[in-house]
Parts: C-alpha cells; structure tokens; sequence
C-alpha cells in the first residue's frame, strides 16, 4: 500500500493514476485546502489494477492525524507531494511555507519512523537550484535557492540525508522543472486557484470571461527575450515517480534527480504554440518582469534514464492540447 500525501492536487492526482495502472493500491491523505475532493471521487471511479482504498482528509502539521493513517494502514512507501509551492507567496509569508512544508514533512517522517515505513519519494523542484550558474543544470549544480519556496524544499532534501545517515530512512527527491499538461484521457486536471501558472493561463485567456493573457518580460537575455523553460509533461513526470518507487524497493540508495526534457521553449513559443493548437488568435498584454523569473531554467535529465531507466515521450504540443481538452471542460 503506498501513502500519497497530496494525491487530490494537480501533480498527486496524476500520479494516483499511474500508481494504480502500475497494480498499486493507494492511501491519499489530503487536507483539501488546495486539492479537491471532485478529484478523489474521479480517481476512485477509475479501473485499474490498483484502487484507491482510502481516503483520509487530514493536515500533516497535525501529528495525530498522520500517525492514524499508519495506524489504520499497513503503508509500504510514501510519496509526498502535499506542500504550498507559490514563490512569490512563500517570500510574502515564509512562516506559512515553513510551517507546512518543513513542519508537516517532520511530522510525516516522525510517524513513517516510528511504523518502520522506510521509503520515500520527495517531490522537489528546481527551485532549489536558485539562479543557473550554467544550463542545462544537472543535480550536481549547486542548490542556493533564491526564494522561500524552494528554500524549504531544499531544506527538506537535507533532512532526508541525515534521516538516511541515522535512521535508514531512504528518499528519492524528483527535482521537478515546469510540470505541464494533464491526463491524456481528461479523468483529472490541473484546478489551482488562483492560477498562476503560463500554459493554463494562456488557455484560459481564449474562453468566453477569460482574462487578457500577460506575458511577464520580453527584454530577457534569450532568443526572444522571454523567459526559456523546460516543459515536463505531467503523464512522463508521473511515470518517473514509480520508476522511483521500483527503485527504492529493489533497495536502491538514497538520490536525487532532475525530471525534464533537456530542452527549452521561451514564452513566446509556448504563446505560438497555444495559438496554433487552440485555432485562435490570442490577445496578449506585454507587462513588465516578475519578480523572481531567472531568464533560462532547462535540466539535464541523463541521471534519471540512466539510472531510473525513465525515457519521457510526450512534446509540449501533447501537453498543451490535453490541457486544451481539459479547460474546455471547465
Ligand atoms: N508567465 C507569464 N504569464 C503568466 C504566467 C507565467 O508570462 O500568466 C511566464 C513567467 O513569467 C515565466 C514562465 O511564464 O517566465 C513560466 O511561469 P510559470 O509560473 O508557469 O512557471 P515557473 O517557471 O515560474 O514555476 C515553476 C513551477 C513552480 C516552481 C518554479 C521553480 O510552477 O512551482 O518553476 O522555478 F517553483
């Protein structure tokens, strides 16, 4: 049985689907704050291998209501998504981001120790790089992240080492680059409010009542002046994380890898692409940077093949068109 904290949120969803394509039965432990409970109902309508045995809706920085779910479960591994991950949130209220990612992590790790639950895929993210000495930036580029947000992920990258170094207790941490799409088959989707993030954004900016598309600086120092990032789809990203899981119960040692294609796209050719899929010419408001946008973010993904055995297929016009299909059902 596999304990998914976060598992009715955009990325937990996603990933609740493959676990249980790959046979694997699920816990999805979710305080619904971010994460909906219509998605939990759509995931325990699916057929597949494995099934979502429970449900239990509970908030990590409440001890008590964690250690129940071990109580009431016999958990083999955990993959832990719950957690905030706005930047520009995380550097206006960092007690929020440090309470709930740092203090709820401690707290799942404290009941995973104390029930012999030994295995652990972390989801991090790139933001623990900060800003790229160089690009692509493999997992031996140094981590100096440059906001609350990926501070507190770092910082529970580090707690796990020592957890390892003293207790045994091994991590996988899947440093995520910008995660895009959904489900190619539209069971579950991205649902974040406010959203913030560029590809469901654009999108929406096309329906009827949707907000003028903003595109955050054009005087960067790339190709086109927009920002470059490396878009990972969501169904690739997700696979990684059982490749992850198999590892870790062949008895794999405690890692860390990037999950990305190698490759960049600038705004404005996420914006192009958006147009040509969606048919429609997209009305667009040039505004000045946001704060916190290194120019360039692309990872060197080799670590994950080569030692994961994870091969991502899907390009960005596949995960801009399932989140075409997905907003329109909106
Ligand atoms: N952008 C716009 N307009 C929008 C939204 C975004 O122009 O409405 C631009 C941003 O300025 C940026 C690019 O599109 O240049 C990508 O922005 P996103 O918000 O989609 O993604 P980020 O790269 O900012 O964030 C991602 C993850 C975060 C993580 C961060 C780490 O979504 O969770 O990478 O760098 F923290």
């Amino acid at each position: 049985m596999i304990l998914v904290t976060g598992g009715a949120g955009y990325i937990g969803s996603h990933n609740v689907i493959t676990l249980m394509e790959s046979g694997y039965d699920v816990v999805i432990f979710d305080n619904l704050e971010l994460g909906h409970i219509e998605t939990v109902e759509a995931l325990r309508k699916i057929d597949a291998k494995g099934k979502v045995v429970d449900f239990i809706k509970g908030d990590l920085q409440n001890y008590n209501e964690i250690c129940d779910v071990f109580k009431k479960h016999k958990i083999d591994s955990v993959i832990h998504f719950a957690a905030y991950s706005q930047v520009a949130e995380s550097v206006k209220n960092p007690q929020k981001y440090y309470f709930n990612n740092v203090f709820g992590t401690l707290n799942l790790l404290k009941a995973m120790l104390s029930f012999d639950v030994k295995k652990i895929v972390f989801s991090s993210t790139a933001a623990t790089y900060g800003e790229p000495d160089y690009v692509p930036i493999d997992e031996n580029h140094p981590q100096v992240p440059i906001n609350t947000y990926g501070k507190t992920k770092l910082m529970i990258e580090n707690i796990m080492d020592d957890y390892d170094k003293a207790y045994g207790l091994k991590s996988v941490r899947l440093r995520y680059f910008n995660v895009a799409g959904v489900d190619s088959k539209i069971r579950v989707g991205e649902w974040h409010e406010p959203e913030t993030h560029l590809i469901p954004n654009i999108l929406k900016s096309t329906f009827s009542g949707g907000k003028t598309f903003q595109m955050f600086g054009t005087d960067y120092p790339t190709k086109d002046g927009t920002c470059v990032r490396d878009y990972i789809n969501i169904e690739d990203l997700a696979n990684a994380h059982v490749l992850a899981l198999k590892y870790l119960e062949n008895g794999g040692v405690t890692s860390f890898f990037n999950l990305g294609t190698n490759e960049g796209n600038s705004v404005k050719e996420v914006f192009t692409t958006c147009e040509k899929i969606t048919g429609k010419q997209i009305p667009v408001d040039i505004k000045g940077r946001r704060e916190g946008d290194p120019a360039i973010l692309i990872a060197d993904n080799k670590k994950a093949k080569e030692v994961l055995g994870w091969n991502p297929e899907k390009s960005l016009e596949e995960s801009i068109l399932s989140a075409y299909n997905w907003e329109k059902t909106l």
